[in-house]
This record gives C-alpha cells, sequence and structure tokens, in this order.
C-alpha cells in the first residue's frame, strides 16, 4: 500500500489562557490517503480551524506526531518547515487572507518567492493560474475591487500556482453565496479528480455529503469518523 498523504498520531494542541486550560484538539488520530477528497465538520470552537492550522505547519502541536508523505513535520527545522509550506501543500482560508494593497496577479505571484524563479516566470505562472481561474479581466484588480467569489478564486490561483501536494480549504465557503461556493467546491472537485489531495473544513454537512469519500466530524477537540446527519 503506498504511504498515506497524511497521518496524525496523538496529535493534542491545548491553549492556556490563564488558569484555563482550552484543548482545542485532543488526541486527534486519523489517516488521509493520497488522492482523497477528505472533510471535516463540526459545530464553530470545535477545533477545526487549530487542526488545519497544524496540519499546515503554521501552528505547532502540545504533544503528538503529524506526517505529511512521510515526513514528520514536528522534526523540521524552521527553513524546512518553510519549504513545506511554501512548496507542499496550498492553504485557503475562510477570509481569503489577500494582501490589500497588492493586485491579483501581486498576491498570487508572492506564493512563488521560495520557488526557483526568475520574476518574468513567476509573473507568467500566476497569470496563467489567475486566467485558469476566469480572472484574466481581473489581474491588476486590489481584492477590495473585486466581488467576494473573485477574491477565493485569487486565493485558490494563489494555493495552486505552487503545485502543491496537498490543498488545506478552511471554510472556503463561508463568505461567498450559494452559486460562488458551488462553483468553488466545484473546483476543488475537479482539482481532486486530476490527482491532489483535498482537506475540506466546512459547517456544511451537504457539501461534505456530495463531495468528499472520507469525512470525519470534530467534536469539542475529538475527531471521529462522519457517520452523516447532525451529531446531536
Ligand atoms: N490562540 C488561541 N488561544 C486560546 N484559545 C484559542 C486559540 N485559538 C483557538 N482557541 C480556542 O480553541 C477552540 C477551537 O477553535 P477553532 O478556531 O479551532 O474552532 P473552529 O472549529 O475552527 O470554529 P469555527 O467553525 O467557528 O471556525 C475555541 O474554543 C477557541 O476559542
Ligand atoms: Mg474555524
Amino acid at each position: 500500500m503506498s504511504l498515506p498523504a497524511l497521518k496524525t498520531t496523538n496529535l493534542c494542541r491545548y491553549f492556556q489562557l490563564g488558569p484555563q486550560e482550552i484543548q482545542a484538539v485532543k488526541n486527534v488520530n486519523f489517516e488521509i490517503a493520497k488522492g482523497e477528497f477528505a472533510g471535516i465538520v463540526g459545530a464553530s470552537g470545535s477545533g477545526k480551524s487549530t487542526l488545519l492550522n497544524l496540519l499546515a505547519g503554521l501552528d505547532t502541536a502540545t504533544s503528538g506526531d503529524i506526517e505529511v508523505n512521510g515526513t514528520a513535520i514536528g522534526s523540521l527545522t524552521r527553513k524546512q518547515l518553510s519549504a513545506y509550506r511554501a512548496t507542499q501543500i496550498g492553504m485557503i482560508f475562510q477570509t481569503f487572507n489577500l494582501l490589500p494593497h497588492r493586485t491579483a496577479l501581486e498576491n498570487v505571484e508572492m506564493a512563488l518567492y521560495f520557488a526557483d524563479l526568475n520574476k518574468s516566470d513567476r509573473r507568467s505562472k500566476a497569470t496563467l493560474a489567475l486566467e485558469q481561474l476566469g480572472l484574466k479581466d481581473r489581474l491588476n484588480h486590489r481584492p477590495n475591487s473585486l466581488s467576494g467569489g473573485e477574491q477565493q478564486r485569487v486565493a485558490v490561483a494563489r494555493a495552486l500556482v505552487k503545485k502543491p501536494e496537498i490543498i488545506f480549504a478552511d471554510e472556503p465557503t463561508g463568505n461567498l453565496d450559494k452559486e460562488n461556493a458551488h462553483q468553488i467546491t466545484e473546483l476543488l472537485a475537479e482539482l481532486n479528480r486530476s490527482g491532489l489531495t483535498i482537506v475540506l473544513v466546512t459547517h456544511d454537512e451537504q457539501l461534505v455529503e456530495k463531495y468528499t469519500h472520507n469525512a470525519f466530524r470534530m467534536d469539542f477537540g475529538s475527531l471521529q469518523p462522519y457517520s452523516g446527519g447532525t451529531a446531536k
């Protein structure tokens, strides 16, 4: 059997807030196979973003391990971790996280700063990624002159331009209307069919049921297989 794309072992992330310990991610053990479209649902505050940020190397676990394509993320040096984030994974955030004073094209180009490319190659790759997302006529727009759906497509282009192996999407459709939400999810499904591993976090159980192969429910920091319907 091939290596899983992703595997966690007893993963925990606790936050200390004064005397209070918040167990945002509690002993999470799960695996995602290469090429899978995985979904994670769960109530607000259940720990979904905390888990995704750990997987994406944006935060450090309190204890436990994460392996991505056989590499233990926790054992990487800071430099290796930056390289991991810059080359192997793409992250799509609920709030897009685009730089407001940069154009669509510049936002996407920035994802390539760590790649060994000169400026004109970065520009042509970023242009192509935006064109593929239907934003050919929006290259020089700043985020505040783009619609929500367009901003999210810029964010998707930024995640894709480096040709990652895994895409982590944290509520990518949470701020979009139904039509744009559908378009973005269809796009993720298409990317998955072309071989990318996708981990989608969403409140929307219909999306999980329609699109994902393998789904989980997060509940007070614990992760269980999704068994359909609402837990409570
Ligand atoms: N930096 C932090 N310091 C302290 N507590 C935190 C921190 N980040 C998250 N938490 C807490 O951890 C818990 C999980 O938060 P998280 O953002 O992962 O939830 P979520 O499932 O993504 O929620 P939502 O669906 O609303 O986005 C919450 O109780 C939150 O208040
Ligand atoms: Mg969240």
